[in-house]
Parts: C-alpha cells; structure tokens; sequence
C-alpha cells in the first residue's frame, strides 16, 4: 500500500487521533482498490469468456480513447472457443486504430474451469477483467477479482437465483468498498437517446407511469432450443457450451433474452417491480430437450400499483417484436423500437404512439453505440478514479427478471422478498468444479431433463423440488 493517501497526507498524519484513524481507514480502502497504477500508463486487459460477446466487449475495451490499453490475457473452457476469439480480435486491430493493443502470448492463454484465476494473474491491481461466461460462474469469477483489486466489466445476467444474488450483492457492497469500477452490460443505461426520455418522465412530461409493457418476441434464438447431447462431449460441457438452454446456467432463454427489456422498463418507472405473477408452455419443442418454454406472458407490479407487462417468445413463424412502451397519464413513450439500437426513443401526447402529429418529443439524432459508450465511461472512470459500480443495479434487474421467471415456471405470484430470501440455489459448488466434475443438472434415462411444470413439484436429479424445476 501506498504511503500516502490519495488526499495527499502521509499515513502517518492521518492516524493521529481516533476521528482521523476513521478518515485514514476510508482513504485507505479507496487507495487500496482498484484505482488505476500512475506509473504505468498502459490499461491491461484479460477477457474470461471467449465467445461472441466476450470478443465484442474485448474489441469494445480496446477502442476506447482515454489511453494506452492492451489485451495481455485470455480464458475459456474450449480451447476452439478462445483461439477463434483471438484471431477474431487480432483480426480487428489489424492496420486499424487498435493496431498493437492485442498482446496474447501462447503462454498467456489459459483453459479450464480454473483458467479464470490464471488470467486474472497475469494483471496488476487496477487492471480490468471481462467476464462474459454464462452468468451462473459470475460470482466465483467477483469473488477473485475483488482479492485481485482489479475493475470488472461483467455481462448480464449476474445472477441466476436468490443465493447467488444474495452473494452478488454482498460482493458488489466489498467492491464498492474497495473503491474497484465495476461496469454491468445493461448497456442501455448508457443510451443518450434512453436518458433524455428518463430525464423527461421524471420531469413530469408523461404524468404519471401507469403501464408498461416490453415485448421481445422471435424465432428460435441463440442456444434456447437444444438436440440431445451428441456423444463425444461431457454432459457438464454440453450444458455449459449451450447455456441458454439450462436454467441452472443461464436462467434459461427468460432471464437471458428479456433482462434488458425488463430493466429499461423499470429504468424509465425508476423503481423495480414488488412481485410478479406469469404463465408459459412448451407447444413446439418437439425433440429439444432444453428446459425453456416457448412462450412466456408475466405481470409484473410495482409499489404504487403500477404494471410491467411482458412478452417473450421463441415461435418461427409469428409476428416478431422486439420492443418496450411506456404510458403515463399524461402521454406515452417509445423506449426502444427494434432491438437495443438505435432505439428511436420518443414521447407521445396521446395514447396512441401512432401519429407524427401527436408526437410531443423525439430524439431524432444518430446514437452511439451504448455498448461501446459503456466502456468509454468505465475505462474513463478507471483513469480519472471517479466511483463507478454497477453492480447492485445489475444484481437488482437480474433478481427481478428472475422473479418474473420463476413466476411463470411455477405458476405462483412471486414477490421480490421471496425472491431474494429464495433457497433454491440451482447449481451448488460452482467454485470447485473441474472437468471431471458431475453436471449441476443430469439428464433422465432417456437423455432428457426436468422441465419446469407451472402448479406441480417436478423430480430432479433424483428428488422432488417443490420450486422452479
Ligand atoms: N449485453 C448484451 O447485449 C449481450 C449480448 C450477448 C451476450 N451477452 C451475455 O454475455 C454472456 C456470454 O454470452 P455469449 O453470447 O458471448 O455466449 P458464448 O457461448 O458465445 O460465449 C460464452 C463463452 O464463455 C465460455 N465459458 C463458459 N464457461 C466458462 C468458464 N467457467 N470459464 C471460462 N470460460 C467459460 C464458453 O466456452 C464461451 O466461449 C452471457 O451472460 C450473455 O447473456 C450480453
């Protein structure tokens, strides 16, 4: 630890009387935490997580503006996995802007369950870790970082259950208290177009929000719908290469595809919802043996009475809508039209949202991309040492969104204290696993698994589970 603090004074000045020992001990934690080392300009990065987002955030990191940054570590459990990441990213720095930021030796690039630890050892305090695994290894992967001393940037979800948001909010509080900048990619909240509307509801613009409604409906989607285990691969490798399958890993196609919808709603309501009440079904998954519904249709409702409806589904062949409305009592709102961006954002003075001549604001300029701006204020907040923690907000939409989930999964009004004091933690022992290690959840004999059945307990792995499946 430094000798002296971040204010300036020698630690020795500092702890003269028992009032200054206190201020001592704050500083102390702020200059022990993840501020960034001044003597060395160059940011270091190791990516955890080698697939198509983590390759995206990585190339994301690595073009921003604020100073030198390099990519000096990579970590995954598929060898394939990581190499394609890295020819993918080498590829993208070639002869342009980000030329010279991608320095991976061989001997830098790590897999394994335990790949994760050796990654992150090869940065210095004050260096930044990308998570972008399955949300299930979020708080092993916290956990390490935080003893590290190093900011995170970690993809949504980052949580799967109640245990597991219990940890993250605990993590996130020993983060924040280690003064570590911790970016969540809910990377909507990082939308101008988004904030102008926040800024104009909490003006009073739209009276007062009454309904919300989010829709994120369309076909089959990344790795929701999934074929028998082929041989040839572990059964714990199987669920975790396709995650969105797997409750235990992703919180299914819910909590993965609808967070994002979920959080902006609750964004513009500034408020997350009290409890919340859904149902769903499986019409078409013929031979799949993922355990997603192909529908889901949740109610969510807020302290003051207020609703969140919410639609998802995974149907070739139906109207596709990927989009969240708000509506006040003064107006309505477009939040996002088509997809996380642009978004389009624009307030309405009627109902109707239908016609030019009812329009009361618009954005109605380029936006930037929110998954880069999200990175160019981490990375900014990293050098200047501003605070920047996102993670009780990520831990929040991931309980809610959860909620809303385990609602339709049981066919129960679910309320955000049950949620949070929920038992039910879908895959023990994260922490330990290696590849030898048994699969959180086992197929059946006849090479499926439990699927959630809303109003009945369900078998798994053995024994009756009166919860989510
Ligand atoms: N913010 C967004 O818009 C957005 C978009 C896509 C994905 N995501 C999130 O990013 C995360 C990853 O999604 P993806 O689409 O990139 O999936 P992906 O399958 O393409 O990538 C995940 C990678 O993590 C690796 N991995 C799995 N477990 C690991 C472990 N324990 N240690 C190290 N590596 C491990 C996998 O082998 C794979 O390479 C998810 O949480 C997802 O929700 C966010």
């Amino acid at each position: 630890m430094s000798e002296t603090t971040p204010a300036g004074l020698s630690r020795r000045e500092m702890i003269t009387d028992s009032g200054k020992l206190a201020a001592a001990a704050t500083l102390a934690g702020l200059s022990t935490g993840g501020v960034f080392a001044a003597s060395d300009d160059t940011l270091r990065v190791a990516l955890v997580g080698c697939g198509g987002r983590g390759t995206g955030a990585a190339v994301n990191a690595l073009s921003t503006k604020s100073g030198p940054i390099k990519l000096v570590a990579m970590a995954d459990v598929f060898r394939d996995r990581l190499d394609f990441s890295y020819k993918a990213i080498s590829h993208e720095a070639l002869g342009s802007k980000l030329a010279g930021t991608v320095e991976v030796p061989e001997e830098q690039k790590f897999i394994g369950f335990d790949a994760y630890k050796k990654a992150m050892d090869c940065l210095k305090k004050g260096d930044v870790v990308i998570f972008a695994t399955p949300p299930a290894f979020r708080w092993v992967h916290f956990g390490y970082a935080i003893d590290k001393g190093l900011n995170v940037f970690m993809e949504k979800p980052v949580t799967v259950d109640g245990p597991g948001s219990r940890k993250m909010f605990k993590l996130g509080e020993e983060s924040v208290k280690k003064n570590l900048k911790v970016g969540v990619g809910l990377m909507c909240r990082h939308c101008d177009a988004r904030g102008e509307l926040f800024k104009r509801i909490k003006d009073g613009q739209m009276g007062d929000l009454t309904l919300l409604r989010a829709y994120r409906q369309a076909g089959r989607t990344a790795m929701e719908a999934s074929p028998p285990k082929p041989a040839g691969i572990t059964e714990l490798l199987y669920q975790v290469k396709r995650f969105h399958s797997f409750i235990w890993a992703s919180g299914g196609c819910y909590s993965d595809f609808l967070i994002h919808n979920i959080d902006e709603c609750c964004w513009m309501k500034d408020a997350w919802p009290v409890e919340a009440s859904g149902s769903g079904g499986r019409h078409y998954r013929d031979k799949m043996i993922d355990q997603n519904f192909d529908v889901y249709s949740v109610e969510y409702t807020f302290a003051d009475g207020a609703k969140l409806f919410l639609e998802g589904r995974t149907i070739p062949g139906c109207h596709q809508q990927f989009a969240s409305y708000a509506q006040g009592t003064k107006g309505s709102a477009v939040i996002s039209q088509s997809g996380h961006t642009p978004c389009y954002a624009r307030m309405y003075k009627t109902q109707s949202m239908k016609s030019k001549d009812d329009l009361a604001w618009e954005w109605g300029k380029p936006e930037p991309n929110p998954y880069q701006l999200e990175w160019d204020q981490l990375v900014q907040a990293i050098r200047k040492d501003t605070p920047y923690n996102e993670v009780k907000r990520g831990v929040e939409a991931s309980l809610v969104t959860a909620m809303g989930r385990l609602a339709a999964h049981t066919g129960k009004i679910v309320t955000y204290d049950e949620m949070l004091k929920h038992d039910q933690e879908l895959a023990p022992g994260l922490d330990k696993l290696t590849f030898e290690s048994p699969a959180p959840l086992q197929a059946t004999a006849d090479g499926k698994y439990a699927v959630p059945m809303p109003g009945q307990p369900v078998k798994v792995n053995g024994k009756t589970v009166k919860w989510e499946y």
